[in-house]
């Protein structure tokens, strides 16, 4: 596994035979967090952004497990990275405080999303002044 905090897309193998394809990601090995929540997104049509806040603790991997879907991640220091999800056997990995933007969803869009954490309305950043602020912060005590 690469750093740990890098952004970064996934490869998961596939295992396919002649009855079709299956794909199997472990916490730990696949994924690089112990899987603490999943949830899923479809029905958001191509004209909606989700996401639109960072996370303080959780990290997620993304993957499109039908259709197609982007996610554009910020660091808070002005850079950025725009990932397609378009595979069902790959996926982006988030780490925690990276702003994201999930957008372009096709109509036949089902995006997986698997957490570290449970879900906590407080560890969510929902603006982006306070997002960068917390980053500065963060750079500060280096
Ligand atoms: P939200 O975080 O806005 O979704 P997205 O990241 O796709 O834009 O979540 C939508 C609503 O669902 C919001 O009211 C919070 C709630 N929610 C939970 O209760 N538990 C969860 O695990 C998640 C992800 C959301």
């Amino acid at each position: 596994m690469n750093n740990h905090n890098e952004v970064r897309m996934l490869e998961f193998p596939e295992k396919g035979d002649k009855r079709g394809r299956m794909v199997v990601v472990e916490g730990m090995q696949d994924i690089p967090f112990e899987i603490k929540r999943i949830f899923y997104i479809y029905g958001s049509d191509s004209e909606v952004v989700r996401g639109q806040h960072a996370n303080r603790k959780s990290e997620f991997v993304l993957i499109n497990v039908a259709g197609k879907s982007k996610v554009k991640v910020l660091d808070g220091l002005g850079n950025e990275s725009i990932f397609c999800l378009n595979r069902p056997h790959t996926g982006v990995y988030l780490p925690n405080m990276v702003w994201k933007d999930m957008y372009d969803f096709s109509s036949d869009s089902v995006l997986l999303v698997l957490a570290s954490e449970h879900y906590d309305a407080d560890e969510y950043i929902r603006d982006y002044a306070e997002f960068e602020k917390e980053v500065i912060k963060t750079v500060k005590k280096w």
